[in-house]
């Protein structure tokens, strides 16, 4: 799960998908294209939310995307398009860059649709962002059962 700062969406991303799925059969973990917050704890705002909702995200910490984790990682999915797009600045071969999508496609096919950025806003965008994702974690569930 990839965001920008790796504060925000990203972390509550990784603590929704890792409360659906069992760790012994996935490795779900997030990442920031930026270095911003790299050893940064979450946003104290999604750590709040994620808390409402029985994840705790907070000892999480930011880290940057780097080109090693299309090494690591089956699946690499985009909050935002200017994420997306960070993101494919560092593939390496097509086989890397067919792992790259954004998130919100697995729920709404083709619409490329974004997680807003919830930074500059209030709770009522959190609330927003942690509603997206759950269900774009739920829909990616169900994606894994059928692979
Ligand atoms: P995130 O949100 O990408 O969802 O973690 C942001 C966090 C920090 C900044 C921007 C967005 N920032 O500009 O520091």
């Amino acid at each position: 799960m990839v965001c920008l700062g790796n504060i925000c969406r990203s972390p509550l991303a990784e603590g929704i998908l890792k409360s659906k799925l069992h760790a012994d059969n996935f490795y779900v973990a997030s990442a920031g294209t930026a270095s911003y917050h790299v050893g940064d704890n979450p946003d104290s705002r999604s750590i709040s939310i994620a808390k409402k909702n029985h994840i705790d995200i907070s000892t999480y910490r930011g880290r940057q995307f780097k080109k090693a984790d299309f090494d690591y990682f089956d699946y690499i999915f985009a909050m935002d398009y200017a994420n997306y797009k960070d993101i494919l600045t560092l593939v390496r071969n097509d086989q890397d860059a067919a792992k790259v999508d954004l998130l919100l496609n697995v729920l709404f096919p083709g619409e490329n649709l974004e997680v807003p950025d919830p930074y500059y806003g209030g709770t009522v965008n959190f609330e927003e962002v942690y509603q997206l994702l759950n269900k774009g974690c739920d829909a990616l569930v169900e994606f894994l059962k059928n692979e």
